[in-house]
């Protein structure tokens, strides 16, 4: 099976929602490390209990980020994982640790990207009085938020919505589009060709909607 480490900052609902689609036979591959630059995250517990080795560094042991990217980077290469899914991690990488994994790493992000790279994503999206939403799945690059979308999942903003409403009727779609998105990646039928996504051997013009 594809070996597949997950990197989360926070509670996990999404690295959650991929050992639910193992569990039911959805998505055959093998988590061989959760790792965290939080000690305290649900993502490490929800690991635990489901018998999945586990990292958690702290990058404030490291005298600068290059540092602690190579550590970490070096110790997900030794977990042997072919690729690796950011699910919630909430820090930004250094290219020169990022560079050997380009085209082996996806991120998941709370927006129709090109919009709203960063944070704060459901509010800004408010504020610029968007009538859609939604949530990414992009092959991770040097720019942030940047690399090549490869699918996406879209709702209706609606009237009144706030932040939080706006999160929480997102999150169910990315629990969808992620575990989606990785068993394409796991049946080979994604592929980053060095410079975009490829689909079935297909150039990806328009990201897929799932
Ligand atoms: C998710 O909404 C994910 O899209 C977002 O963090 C949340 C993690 O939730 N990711 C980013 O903002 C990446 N910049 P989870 O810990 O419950 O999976």
């Amino acid at each position: 099976l594809p070996r597949i480490a997950v990197l989360a900052s926070g509670r996990g609902s999404n690295l959650a929602a991929l050992l639910a689609a193992r569990e039911r036979g959805e998505l055959p591959v093998d988590f061989v490390l959760v790792g965290s630059d939080k000690a305290a995250a649900g993502a490490l517990r929800l690991a635990e209990a489901a018998n999945i080795p586990t990292l958690a560094l702290d990058p404030r042991g490291y005298p600068d980020r290059l540092a602690f990217d190579l550590d970490l980077f070096a110790r997900i290469a030794a977990s042997g994982a072919e690729w690796l899914v950011l699910a919630g991690f909430m820090r930004i990488i250094d290219a020169a640790a990022l560079g050997p994994w380009v085209g082996r790493i996806i991120n998941i992000h709370p927006s129709l990207l090109p919009k709203y790279r960063g944070l704060h994503t459901h509010r800004r999206a408010l504020e610029a009085g968007d009538r859609e939403h939604g949530a990414s799945v992009h092959f991770v690059t040097a720019e942030l938020d940047g690399g090549p979308v490869i699918a996406q999942a879209r709702l209706a903003i609606q009237p009144g919505d706030d932040e939080l409403q706006l999160a929480q009727r997102l999150l169910p779609l990315e629990h969808r589009l992620l575990p989606a998105v990785l068993r394409l990646l796991a049946e080979r039928r994604l592929q980053w060709d060095g410079h975009a996504a490829r689909f079935d051997g297909r150039l990806l013009s328009a990201p897929l909607l799932l």
